[in-house]
């Protein structure tokens, strides 16, 4: 990828995480709208709190942990706030976990959110054993896969108007939400990291 791309690439996701994680910040003094649905949950109290405190801190931090720059001037930066990150991941991967199996928005969509929690998780726990056992190829890899996941919440907000306008109900693009907003982000980021070999043996032909 040309450096212009991805310089702007990087921008715009930065812009969009940091948006939509200040945004969801307001379920924490539970001042602002919020949405009836979610706070019908059966487990909103305290796990939506605990929830949005969680992984809105995993998407303020992530964007910044992929910044050349930043690893190489303040390595010890890059450590913390990847412990940060990675302890957010746990907070907001269990208790959305939890959430998953209390939403109203029946059970297509509770499984859809009950997987990508568990595979939150788990590629943040690869991502972060694989930095300490310091094969940091892999591990940026599944940095990687970790923050596509993270950055379901902006995909998820970016399809409901988008489902609205195609004419779906919300309670239709909702349900599809639970699983678009998150295989798509792994197959991207996945096509992306094999690039290289998937394309060589073209090259060589
Ligand atoms: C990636 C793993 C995630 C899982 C499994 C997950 C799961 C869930 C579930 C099940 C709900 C309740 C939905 C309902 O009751 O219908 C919820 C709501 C919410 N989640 Fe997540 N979530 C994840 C990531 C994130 C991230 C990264 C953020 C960052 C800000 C976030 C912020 C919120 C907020 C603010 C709500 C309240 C609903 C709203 O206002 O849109 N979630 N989440």
């Amino acid at each position: 990828m040309s450096r212009p791309l991805a310089t702007a690439g990087w921008s715009l996701a930065a812009f969009l995480s940091m948006g939509v994680a200040i945004y969801s910040y307001r379920y924490l003094p539970q001042v602002g709208p919020m949405a009836d649905g979610v706070l019908a949950n059966l487990f909103a109290r305290p796990w939506l709190m605990v929830h949005a405190g969680g992984a809105a801190t995993a998407l303020l931090l992530g964007p910044f942990q992929f910044l050349p720059a930043l690893r190489r001037r303040a390595p010890r930066v890059h450590r913390y706030a990847g412990r940060a990150y990675a302890v957010a991941c746990l907070v907001g991967g269990v208790s959305g976990l939890v959430l998953a199996m209390g939403t109203t928005a029946g059970t297509i969509a509770a499984v859809g959110f009950g997987l990508l929690a568990p595979a939150w998780i788990y590629t943040t726990a690869q991502g972060w054993l694989t930095a300490r056992a310091r094969r940091f190829d892999e591990h940026r890899r599944w940095m990687i896969r970790s923050f596509a996941l993270t950055f379901a919440a902006v995909t998820l907000r970016l399809y409901l108007p988008i489902g609205i306008m195609a004419g779906l109900t919300f309670e239709q693009i909702y349900v599809a939400t639970a699983w678009i907003s998150w295989i798509p982000n792994l197959l991207v980021v996945e096509l992306w990291m094999r690039r290289g070999t998937l394309f060589r043996p073209l090259a060589a032909a």
